[in-house]
């Protein structure tokens, strides 16, 4: 696997396989620790992020590589004027394996052209974020033991969201799936997604706008953040970004074992109040991201084979 910058460069098969591989790492991360050593990851971000580049760093230095980078644009020659192909192109001699992030749709598409190693988009403005996929992925098959014939709730900022999207299109491909899009009349989930996607497969979905008019349908509610750093308009942001805040009212009729997710970070979308509540799942999905790029990275290395797996 060279690169990863849409979830759908992943089969169905490739995406069960690093599931299955994260899980078996989750048994025992002892056993993988020597897995990448002397291999390099460059983990280069154009744009902020937590989670996403430091579990990746998290993942490298758990299977015994180095981590080199930026986690600000602002300290490399990017400010010089040096386009993005040029600064993958350079890195690409220093490193095994890549994972960016850049504030540009299609960036690391363009930059993918020039790269020596395998590279993966860690987030490509509105577009996608294929690895919170897979975390999510992973979240839902460890919560629900499936990853077909679920209802899922995609609630919040469905036009700017890239997590949406990202998993919008890999669960499209699982059976019996069901989704329902909760936003406000402006932040709808892109008509690109509706026609090219959910209308093409003839996919099972509808739009509403109240969490609590679905609330009892759903299995699993993905919750996300008003994108406030794509919005033109700052007075348009101020009267969209708390829409929804879910809380205990809300979800007083979900059923017992709806799962409760939200790539993070999050801002007022879900009220502290339901950190302890079992259905919160979002901090799972943190540790999971850490898992998940372990098996990722492995993969991406062609050391996919190198620890026994566990017998089950
Ligand atoms: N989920 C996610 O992409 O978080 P960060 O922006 O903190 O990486």
């Amino acid at each position: 696997m060279k690169y990863l910058i849409d979830s759908m460069d992943l089969s169905v098969e490739e995406i069960d396989d690093l599931i299955d591989l994260a899980q078996d790492i989750i048994k025992d991360k002892s056993r993988y620790q020597d897995v990448c050593r002397h291999k390099i990851l460059a983990t280069l971000f154009f744009e902020p992020s937590t989670r996403t580049r430091l579990s990746f760093e998290s993942a490298m230095l758990s299977l015994g590589g180095k981590v080199l980078g930026f986690s600000n644009a602002n300290s490399s020659s990017a400010t010089k004027g040096e386009s993005v192909t040029d600064t993958i192109w350079t890195v690409s001699c220093y490193s095994d394996i890549i994972a960016m992030r850049h504030p540009k749709e299609g960036a690391p598409l363009v930059a993918l052209k020039r790269s020596k190693v395998p590279l993966i988009n860690a987030g490509d403005g509105g577009h996608n974020h294929p690895t919170q996929t897979l975390t999510d992925l992973l979240t839902i098959k460890r919560e629900k033991g499936r990853l077909d014939n679920l209802t899922i709730g995609f609630c919040g900022d469905l036009k700017f969201g890239r997590t949406v999207h990202s998993l919008l299109k890999a669960l499209s491909r699982y059976p019996h799936m069901k989704f329902i899009f909760i936003s406000p009349r402006e932040l709808r989930i892109p008509e690109y997604l509706k026609q090219d996607l959910l209308d093409a497969k003839n996919l099972d979905y509808r739009e509403v706008e109240k969490v609590e008019d679905v609330i009892e349908e759903l299995d699993i509610i993905y919750m996300t953040r008003v994108q406030k750093e794509r919005f033109f308009n700052e007075q348009d942001y101020i009267r969209l970004k708390d829409t929804y805040i879910l809380d205990k009212k809300k979800i007083e009729k979900s059923k017992k074992d709806l799962i409760i997710l939200h790539p993070l970070p999050r801002v007022n979308e879900i009220a502290t109040e339901l950190d302890d509540d079992p259905r919160a799942k979002y901090f799972d999905q943190v540790q999971n991201g850490r898992y998940v790029r372990m098996a990722l990275i492995m993969t991406m290395l062609g050391l996919e084979n190198e620890v026994d797996r566990h017998e089950d």
